[in-house]
């Protein structure tokens, strides 16, 4: 098992005391010594994220194979849920078959930024998106980090940010880069729409405004009261600015032939929760339910030509490649022809978990039902542990440990995907009950 490289502060005690200037020849060994002060500084200030990179297989590891959900970590072969590929796209193999033509017609990347010149599968992925969503218009960049990177500062401007305190990483980096250009941060508790409110009404803060938070939870698996959310937005007018990465391509809008709870065309959170998008930016990604390698922002088509300009990638980062720009086209194809029986086959294999977990009184935040299982430990130090024993019976889980969450929801999660077989299930819940007693039993406290 790897280790954090323990870092000697003997060494650096020594180049403290001594203070001279190094004689020839020491000069290498005095640098390195001196270097050892602030890498131990540091690595101390990083202690807790450090640690998560060394200190179990399940982080940071490297996967030598893969066969369907299964993966191969050294010899132990281990069933994967830590991936987020929810419609099981990636082992699709119409999808996989379809790309070589895409490469042969494209070649592998288009290399320019996308103001240079933009290939018309942009152009293709962005219409069937705009259609999908049911929004005015669309705009693709690699990735949702990108996005929020380079959009949240632009739709900012110097106004305020109401952020809620759960919202994933990327949309506080995003909010942190604001400020830096001038805008404020609010932070509001998860979820609590009185504290919001109050916030909006208090009339000190600067406009532009707009609330920043999660769609589907990348921790809980839960979805907040769009609607609600939607309303204050529209009542104080500021924008309410989303990031469902997990709920794309996973829950749509309803219908009364749905086969299931997650409704139909996968086709995000605010068609999910019958709302429209005024007032309501939308940002999703492909590099999950959709295997892929491309991100999106669904907005007013003003906004748009504005961002092609103000929002940087666009004009300075390199496109998605070409393979991923396939893999998106085909997999809307693939929603279009089979997404409803995936969605409902990874509906039932997450029903099928969820019941073995209500029936083992296990704590979880999922109310949901969405593919997102969070386990939390009774005691956070066994984290390690309980990690190890999933690892040797053959799971593969994200790990989730302090700061990732807090410390007393440390523990694991659980995604499931429809490439999930259901021999593979039957295995998760056989080791769950063996393991029962690690976890924290119901009612979920977070
Ligand atoms: C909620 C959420 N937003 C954003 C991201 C980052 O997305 P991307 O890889 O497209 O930058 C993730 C995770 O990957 C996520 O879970």
């Amino acid at each position: 098992m790897r280790r954090a490289t323990v870092i000697d502060p003997g060494a650096a005690e020594e180049t403290r005391a001594t203070g001279a200037r190094p004689e020839p020849g020491e000069a290498r060994r005095w640098g390195e010594r001196h270097q050892d002060r602030w890498l131990e500084r540091w690595i101390r200030s990083t202690e807790d994220l450090a640690r998560l990179q060394y200190s179990h297989r399940m982080l940071d590891a490297v996967i030598d194979e893969i066969d369907g959900r299964q993966i191969r970590i050294g010899e132990q072969w281990l069933t994967d849920y830590a991936s987020c590929n929810y419609l099981g796209l990636d082992l699709d193999p119409e999808i996989i078959e379809a790309v070589p033509e895409y490469l042969r017609r494209w070649g592998t990347h288009p290399s320019s930024s996308r103001l240079l010149g933009s290939p018309t599968l942009f152009g293709d992925i962005e219409a069937r998106l705009t259609a999908l969503l049911g929004c005015e218009d669309s705009l693709v960049l690699p990735t949702i980090t990108h996005i929020h990177m380079s959009v949240i500062p632009v739709l900012a401007g110097g106004g305020t940010l109401f952020l809620d305190s759960r919202a994933h990483r990327t949309l506080y980096d995003g909010c942190a880069l604001a400020v830096g250009r001038g805008a404020t941060i609010r932070r509001f508790a998860h979820n609590d729409l009185d504290w919001l409110e109050a916030l909006l009404r208090d009339g000190s803060w600067r406009r532009p405004g707009m609330i920043c938070l999660d769609g589907v939870g990348a921790v809980t698996g839960n979805s907040p009261d769009l609607a609600a959310f939607a309303s204050l937005a529209r009542a104080h007018d500021v924008i309410l600015y989303v990031d469902d990465a997990h709920g794309f391509g996973v829950i749509g809008e309803r219908s009364p032939a749905e086969p299931c709870d997650y409704g139909v065309r996968g086709n995000s959170i605010v068609r999910h929760m019958g709302e429209s998008y005024e007032n309501v930016v939308l940002v999703g990604g492909f590099s999950k339910a959709y295997s892929s390698l491309l991100a999106f922002i669904a907005c007013p088509a003003a906004l748009k030509q504005v961002l092609k300009t103000a929002a940087p990638p666009y004009l300075y980062s390199g496109p998605s490649p070409v393979a991923s720009l396939a893999t998106v086209l085909e997999g809307l194809r693939v929603n279009d022809r089979t997404g409803e029986a995936l969605r409902a086959r990874l509906h039932r294999l997450t029903e099928r978990v969820l019941g073995r977990v209500r029936e083992l009184g296990l704590a979880t935040p999922n109310q949901s039902g969405f593919p997102i299982v969070h386990l939390p430990l009774v005691d956070p130090d066994s984290v390690d542990e309980v990690g190890e024993r999933l690892f040797e019976a053959g799971i593969y889980a994200t790990m989730a440990v302090y700061p990732l969450v807090p410390r007393d929801e440390i523990g694991f999660r659980l995604q499931l995907t429809a490439a999930h077989t259901d021999e593979q299930i039957d295995h998760l819940c056989a080791v769950l009950g063996r393991l029962a007693d690690r976890f924290q039993s119901e009612p979920f406290a977070g």
